[in-house]
């Protein structure tokens, strides 16, 4: 497999954003979740959820062959979004991405970095030091879709 590259978003790289979300949740969240909630789970978003992020280059894409295989999305204090495409699972990528968010989650180098966590993705958090510390949903789900249950992580960086 060729090495992956890294870059910035753009506008554009909002469908891939929805895309490589909805095909991991597919396939990682059965595991963890109920049928409803995997089914229900990408209700009401589309591509413009992600536009106005991957337009203000807040996005790092992974590319590999000039085909995306993962992105990350981190703001300060928060790794906000982390999916490898799981065809390319457990080559590295996910800790790379891990990497470059947390250096737009820390701008000052250091500080609490906090992570809403799916079920499937918390053990990966945890390897990089972080720990729970409560449970929570995703937001924004409106009554009538299932929660979806998540694990919020934290880690203090010196
Ligand atoms: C978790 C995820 C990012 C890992 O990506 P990846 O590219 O396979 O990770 P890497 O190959 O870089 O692995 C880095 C290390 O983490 C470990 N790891 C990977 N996935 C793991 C998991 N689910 N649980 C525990 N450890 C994990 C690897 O074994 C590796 O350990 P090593 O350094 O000792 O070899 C990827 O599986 C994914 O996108 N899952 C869904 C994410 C999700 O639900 N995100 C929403 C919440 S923000």
């Amino acid at each position: 497999m060729s090495a992956a590259l890294y870059r910035r978003s753009n506008a554009s790289d909002a469908e891939t954003l929805f895309e490589l979300t909805a095909k991991s949740v597919s396939e990682l969240s059965p595991a963890f979740y109920s049928a409803e909630v995997v089914e229900t789970w990408m209700a009401g978003r589309s591509p413009e959820t992600y536009r106005d992020d991957c337009a203000n280059e807040a996005v790092t894409i992974a590319e590999i062959n000039d085909k995306p295989a993962g992105f990350s999305h981190a703001v300060p204090g928060e790794v906000v979004r982390l999916f490898v495409d799981v065809k390319y699972t457990g080559f590295g990528i996910g800790a790379e991405l891990m990497r470059r968010a947390l250096r737009d989650a820390l701008p000052t180098g250091s500080g609490l970095v906090k992570i809403d966590a799916t079920l499937n993705a918390a053990p990966f958090y945890r390897k990089w030091g972080f720990t729970e510390v409560g449970r929570s949903v995703f937001p924004n789900r409106g009554p009538k879709l299932p929660v979806i249950d998540t694990i919020v992580v934290e880690q203090i960086f010196d």
